[in-house]
């Protein structure tokens, strides 16, 4: 059996008869090229992701309960210095690393590009998202005397574009040579029959595989391998679009090296029972966050004997890892997250679609799905003026002019 068979095999097996056909019109280079890619998708489990759509979220059948937390504003003088000369240690003896998730677009945004080259209107001038997560790395390494490696994950879609911004711009005068680029992974876009989704270029289309992608790209890419090189032991894996996000926080990471503890993540106070922020709480043991997608109603809006909501510790996207703790969940499968998308495919005829309603499964791995590995978390509940400024929607909520406000407010309370 040559390759091409073996190829048409393992389509008909899976069901996808219409890149057999795809194939067959096919020649030369294009034809060798998705030959190419076919022999790299797991087959097996894109099946199984879109057999799983049309399964329920039964969180339900799990033992749910509140999680424990430590309230930053309670925490006393004595407290706070513990952790802080604790944090400041690993930050001061080059121990620590910063990964920035930029692998998503600003589609909600209505901006064309990474979303880290968004430029928020404040002071006047305006300053890219980042350019104020450089500022924020540029403030730590001033004060610690140190220069934190930072590793910025992008994805296929828009590396190149990043890697161009970030030259034009100097870095924002970080150091180059400490600011590491790496892909994410991507999987097959499917249809609602479960038929892969062909694109323009006569390959089988692919999107980013989500932000909990990181973990197995920062092993597949060499940059765990490069982190041990450096002798970082403790990392902090923020997203592109928090404006005030603080990633050398030695608050956080004292209290996570105190707890003895391989994980740990700030929180907020949830703005209201449905903000669009998932939710910690234990399940069955295990610390875990439900993304608000997921979040039964009744979970959202449930109240506690003081009338505060019981799942009411917001998942800010701030959140630290031990390298180990990196190293194991790199091995390890994530669960696969569904949403319906909309994407444009060549139909059998080579046709362009352009669908008006969703159309197809995109499959995302979440970064907090990897908190159920662990026992325990440590969480430390922050402020939102002080640690929260979400840039996600062209108005209205968490948009570019409310994380003006919070982010120009929080500069002149540092005055
Ligand atoms: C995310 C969190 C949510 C949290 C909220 C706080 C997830 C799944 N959800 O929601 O729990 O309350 O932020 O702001 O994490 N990214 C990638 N690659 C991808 C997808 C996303 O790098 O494939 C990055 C984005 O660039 C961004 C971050 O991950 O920095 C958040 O992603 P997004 O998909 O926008 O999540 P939200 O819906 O905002």
């Amino acid at each position: 059996m040559d390759r091409d068979d073996g190829v048409f095999e393992l389509l008909k097996e899976y069901n996808q008869q219409h890149i057999i056909k795809l194939l067959e019109k096919l020649e030369g280079k294009e034809k060798e090229e998705l030959v190419e890619q076919i022999s790299k998708v797991d087959f097996h489990q894109i099946m199984e992701l879109y057999e799983n759509t049309k399964k329920d979220i039964e969180i339900k059948e799990n033992k749910i309960e509140e999680i424990h937390y430590l309230d930053k504003a309670k925490l006393n003088k004595a407290e706070m210095d513990i952790f802080n000369e604790l944090g400041e240690k690993v930050i001061v003896s080059g121990h620590y690393a910063v990964i920035t998730m930029a692998g998503g677009q600003g589609t909600r945004l209505g901006h064309t590009g990474p979303k880290g080259t968004f430029k928020l209107d404040v002071y006047g001038k305006g300053k890219y998202l980042f350019e104020i997560l450089a500022e924020n790395l540029k403030e730590a390494n001033k004060k610690y005397n140190t220069i934190i490696p930072w590793y910025i994950m992008t994805s296929r879609e828009n590396n190149d574009e990043t890697q161009e911004f970030l030259e034009k711009n100097n870095y924002f005068g970080y150091d180059k040579n400490s600011v590491m680029l790496f892909e994410q992974g991507e999987l097959p876009l499917v249809n609602l029959e479960g038929k892969m989704l062909i694109g323009k270029d006569m390959k089988i289309k692919e999107a980013s595989d989500g932000n909990g992608g990181v973990f197995t790209s920062l092993r597949k890419t060499g940059m765990l391998a490069d982190m041990k090189e450096r002798g970082v032991k403790w990392i902090f894996i923020g997203g592109v679009d928090n404006a005030i996000l603080k990633m050398a926080d030695t608050t956080l990471l004292g209290m996570a090296i105190d707890k003895n503890v391989e994980i740990a993540s700030k929180s907020v106070v949830k703005a209201n029972p449905h903000e669009k922020v998932g939710v910690f709480c234990k399940m069955n043991g295990h610390p875990k966050v439900i993304e608000y997608s997921e979040l039964p109603k009744s979970m959202a809006e449930e109240v506690d004997y003081n009338g505060e909501l019981k799942y009411g510790e917001s998942h800010i996207m701030c959140n630290l890892f031990t390298i180990e703790a990196i190293e194991k969940i790199s091995k390890e499968p994530l669960i696969y997250h569904s949403a319906v998308k909309k994407n444009s495919y060549i139909d059998e005829n080579g046709i362009e679609i352009i669908p008006d309603m969703p159309n197809s499964y995109k499959f995302e791995a979440f970064i907090f799905d990897s908190f159920e590995l662990f026992d325990d978390i440590a969480i430390l509940r922050g402020k939102r003026e002080d640690d929260f400024a979400p840039v996600k929607n062209k108005d209205g909520v968490d948009s570019p002019k409310t994380a003006k406000e919070l982010y120009e407010k929080y500069w002149e309370r540092q005055c």
